[in-house]
């Protein structure tokens, strides 16, 4: 395959990154295609931290093509900090490797503030956003009133669309949501700072990207969040607000459906969930504390502590069968290391009725009581495994039952956060 999608089958923070990262070695441009920086995609290179936000995880490869594509939503001054803060670290040296898309929309101060202020009013009942004005700016976006990067180009149009949101925003921000109004002023004052480093990354993306497809590129798509928090697809309201599987590339890239090879799922060893909504496999015990502490489970865009849960097979079938995926990528096998005995969760049971799929009635997901299969778990250090006949044999054990009750091929393990702590069975851009 040249074009491989990698998508998160969980509620995010699988590991997509750093599978991506690991990829991009193979590949010749890596693409984000939905999302903001809600995303937060953590890498280990060569014992050195990076957390990606907007830009695609081919930025610590040199030479790679890093293109953020049409579906973004993108904070145009969080960009320009990313881009320099890589560039400071000796990452993405020159302009040139990254691409914008004309038609991003942009996250503009007024998004994050509704975003804030609809959070702190739904109180207990808040869906625990980012706070980074994702759901707002999509809004628009669907209103038809988003600010594009394309806006940018004209940049008296620019102040003149602008002016006109924030007059309606203010009025929504101070009489509904009796929060502080936006400066009109203030922003187009820091737009025109930040205009003239923007113009120079924009680029027909879609047209950019089928003549990379039919020179023969290879192309990595990089999913951001997971389908459980997949606006159609996910634990609705508990969700983002954009599609987060394969079918968002069309759309949120601007390519045509012939043009994907395959589509890798991404998905941990065990379950987490940042924010509210059902979390059939949760764990409440102390367990759930040792398995954060482990796994360093706190969220790298918000520090929040990553609620835990068993591996949960039916919302991992749900994500595979939606997104046809090729394989997948099981990551932080290392972190169960020592939990005995270890559980996978193999079916739903609601009010004595067995479910093998997720209810059709979603919002019966708050009343599942999981069917667990027990495994026996395994001591031994297995960070430095790189081949599946150097894991101990219940890890394998686990290994095999994870795809059999998935139905899916096992592509590669994580054992470890640093981009070589992986065991790679089968490489999509070599089958
Ligand atoms: P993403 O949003 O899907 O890219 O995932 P995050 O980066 O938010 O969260 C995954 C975390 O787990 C990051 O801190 C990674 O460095 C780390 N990680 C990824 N794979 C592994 C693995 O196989 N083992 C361990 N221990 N850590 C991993
Ligand atoms: P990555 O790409 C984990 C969650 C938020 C919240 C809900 C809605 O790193 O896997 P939003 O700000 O998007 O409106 O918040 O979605 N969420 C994520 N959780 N990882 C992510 O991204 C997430 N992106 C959004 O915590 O519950
Ligand atoms: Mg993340």
């Amino acid at each position: 395959m040249n074009t491989v999608a990698v998508v998160g089958i969980q509620w995010g923070d699988e590991g997509k990154g750093k599978i991506v990262d690991l990829l991009a070695a193979d590949a010749d441009v890596v693409v984000r295609f939905q999302g903001g920086n809600n995303a937060a995609h953590t890498l280990v290179v060569d014992g050195e931290k990076f957390i990606l936000r907007l830009i695609p995880a081919g930025a610590l490869h040199d030479g790679k093509v890093c293109v953020i594509g049409n579906g973004t939503v993108i904070d145009p001054l969080a960009l320009v900090q990313e881009i320099d803060n890589l560039q400071r670290r000796g990452r993405l040296r020159d302009d040139s490797l990254l691409r914008l898309s004309y038609d991003a929309h942009m996250v503009m101060p007024y998004h994050r503030a509704i975003d804030q202020a609809r959070e702190a009013k739904l109180g207990g009942h808040a869906i625990g956003t980012t706070g980074f004005g994702i759901g707002p700016a999509y809004e628009d976006k669907m209103a038809r009133v988003g600010l594009r990067f394309d806006d940018l180009v004209n940049f008296a149009s620019f102040t003149e669309k602008l002016e006109r949101n924030i007059r309606e925003k203010n009025l929504y921000l101070r009489v509904l949501l009796k929060s502080r109004p936006i400066d009109a002023r203030e922003i187009a004052e820091q737009m025109r700072k930040l205009r003239r480093r923007l113009l120079r990354f924009l680029c027909d993306t879609p047209a950019f990207l089928s003549q990379a497809i039919a020179d023969g590129k290879r192309v990595l798509f990089e999913g951001a969040h997971g389908v459980m928090l997949d606006i159609d697809h996910g634990t609705y309201p508990y969700v983002t607000s954009s599609n987060c599987g394969a079918s968002a590339v069309f759309g949120g890239a601007g390519i045509a459906s012939r043009d994907l090879g395959g589509v890798l799922g991404i998905g941990k060893a065990y379950t987490t969930r940042v924010g509210g909504g059902p979390f059939p496999t949760e764990i409440k015990s102390r367990l759930a504390e040792s398995l954060r502490t482990e796994g360093d489970e706190f969220g790298s865009a918000t520090g929040r502590p990553r609620r835990i849960g068993w591996f949960d097979a039916v919302l991992a079938r749900h994500a595979i069968r939606l997104n046809g995926m090729w394989g997948l990528a099981l990551t932080k096998l290392d972190v169960l290391t020592g939990i005995d005995p270890l559980r996978i969760c193999t079916a739903y049971e609601i009010r004595g009725k067995r479910y093998q799929e997720i209810p059709p009635e979603r919002h019966l997901l708050e009343r599942v009581k999981p069917v667990y299969e027990e495994l026996p778990g395994w001591t031994e250090n297995i960070v430095t495994a790189r081949a599946l006949d150097q894991l101990p044999a219940n890890a394998r054990h686990y290994l095999e039952r994870v795809s059999a009750l998935c139905n899916v091929r096992l592509a590669m393990v994580g054992v470890g956060a640093a981009r070589d702590a992986t065991i790679v069975l089968q490489n999509p851009f070599e089958s």
